[in-house]
């Protein structure tokens, strides 16, 4: 679009401030500018206000209990060592966040949670990956999302590490999608004179972002039926557990969700529960108190805090890429352009617009909640210190027999 036309673009959606600084830019920041308008999904923008919307009527959910998986376990695995050796199940590491509560500068998979020894997080996980290829003497895929900002830095810290013994041919990156930061108002933040404030659009974008890569033809080459979707930041994340695969199947769910038992009422954790009688996903600031304390036979109600694994069948996500994904609004401080100055606030000055996987689950309509002993499964790194920490990480590691 040439400078009219955009001129124009912008006029009806209400966002002229882009073009503030146009006539003081170089010729090659004025097209820079003008396609980084182009690109914007302005859509993301429109109507902030009614970007939450109310939630409907929350029940508890039911689960297959660690006893019961512990029953069937011979029955679940087979099932799902039988798609993994066939080559039906890949896996999809989101490693797009910014990961701001860690504090860390760069990928969050690269953070070292070593002590003695270097031990990255991507690492770790590529460790715990190797027990399950042992069983299928396989290599399933893993597409690993990255950001704008982290993408480089992630594939060249692979590339260095010989990718972890994995078949090269069997590793594939690509770029998260992005949505315009925007102020209270709606309107679109520059983040430079000549570039317009761009963010990864949330974990929700995995998906259309694999899509959209060109990446998914790998996908459909390969009849790849299921996808297990992971957080980079839990070190004892299991992936592509045949078990839960076999269990998903079994129990004829589109989507499985890997839950830990609660600790505690007030454990900051999103809580899988039935909304309007579908599977959802409710977070824990979203949930009242007499919510979050009800209990039965001396047991939490709603219980089941998800880890951020799930499983996805494929021909159920092309429904979530008609847009249909709504944004939250993520009330963050976010670097723009003021009165001609770049300012970095403090506090928080204007949304991010992200998309969540858990909305993504309610699209599936049926969602087997997987109860996972935590002390094996759930150490999430998510701050420097205190509760889901480096600390409280690194000790549940050790718990499971790895040297630090
Ligand atoms: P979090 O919700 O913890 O966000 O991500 P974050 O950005 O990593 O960390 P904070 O909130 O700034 O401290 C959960 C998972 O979703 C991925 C993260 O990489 C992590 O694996 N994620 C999050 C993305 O891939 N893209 C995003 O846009 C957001």
């Amino acid at each position: 679009m040439d400078y009219q036309r955009t001129k124009a673009y912008l006029e009806k959606r209400g966002q002229q401030q882009l073009l503030e600084y146009y006539d003081e830019l170089s010729d090659a920041d004025k097209e820079i500018l003008l396609n980084d308008i182009e690109i914007t999904n302005f859509s993301a923008v429109n109507n902030i206000s009614a970007a939450e919307k109310k939630r409907g009527k929350i029940t508890p959910i039911g689960a297959v209990t660690a006893e019961e998986i512990k029953r069937r376990v011979g029955q679940f695995e087979a099932v799902g060592l039988d798609l993994l050796s066939k080559d039906k199940v890949a896996a999809v590491l989101l490693a797009g966040g910014q990961g701001s509560r860690l504090g860390f500068k760069g990928p969050k998979g690269m953070f070292d949670i070593g002590e003695t020894r270097s031990l990255t997080i991507f690492e770790q996980q590529m460790n715990n990956i190797a027990e399950v290829n042992a069983k299928t003497g396989r290599h399933f895929h893993i597409f690993i999302m990255t950001s704008r900002q982290n993408h480089e830095q992630t594939v060249e810290f692979f590339k260095s590490k010989n990718y972890f013994g994995y078949p090269r041919d069997r590793v594939h990156f690509y770029i998260q999608d992005c949505a315009p930061t925007c102020d209270y108002n709606g309107k679109v933040f520059l983040d430079e004179k000549h570039r317009v404030s761009l963010a990864p659009n949330g974990n929700g974008g995995w998906y259309s972002s694999l899509v959209n890569s060109g990446l998914a033809r790998i996908l459909e080459r390969n009849n790849v039926e299921w996808l297990n979707v992971y957080s980079v930041d839990n070190v004892l994340q299991r992936i592509c557990d045949p078990v839960f695969i076999g269990a998903t199947i079994l129990k004829r769910c589109r989507c499985g969700a890997k839950v830990v038992k609660k600790v505690c009422a007030e454990e900051k954790v999103g809580v899988l529960c039935n909304e309007d009688g579908k599977p959802s996903i409710i977070e824990y600031y979203e949930m009242s108190e007499q919510l979050k304390n009800k209990k039965k036979k001396g047991e939490l109600v709603y219980r089941y805090g998800v880890t951020l694994n799930y499983l996805f069948n494929i021909h159920d996500l092309n429904g979530t890429l008609s847009g249909k994904l709504p944004y939250h609004l993520a009330n963050k401080a976010i670097p723009h352009m003021e009165n001609g100055v770049r300012v970095t606030p403090a506090e928080p000055c204007g949304y991010k617009l992200e998309t969540l996987v858990v909305d993504m689950v309610k699209m599936m309509g049926s969602c087997l909640a997987f109860e996972v002993d935590r002390e094996r499964e759930f150490a999430p790194v998510k701050n420097a210190e205190g509760c889901d920490s480096v600390v409280t990480a690194r000790e549940l590691l050790k718990k499971n027999g790895v040297i630090l």
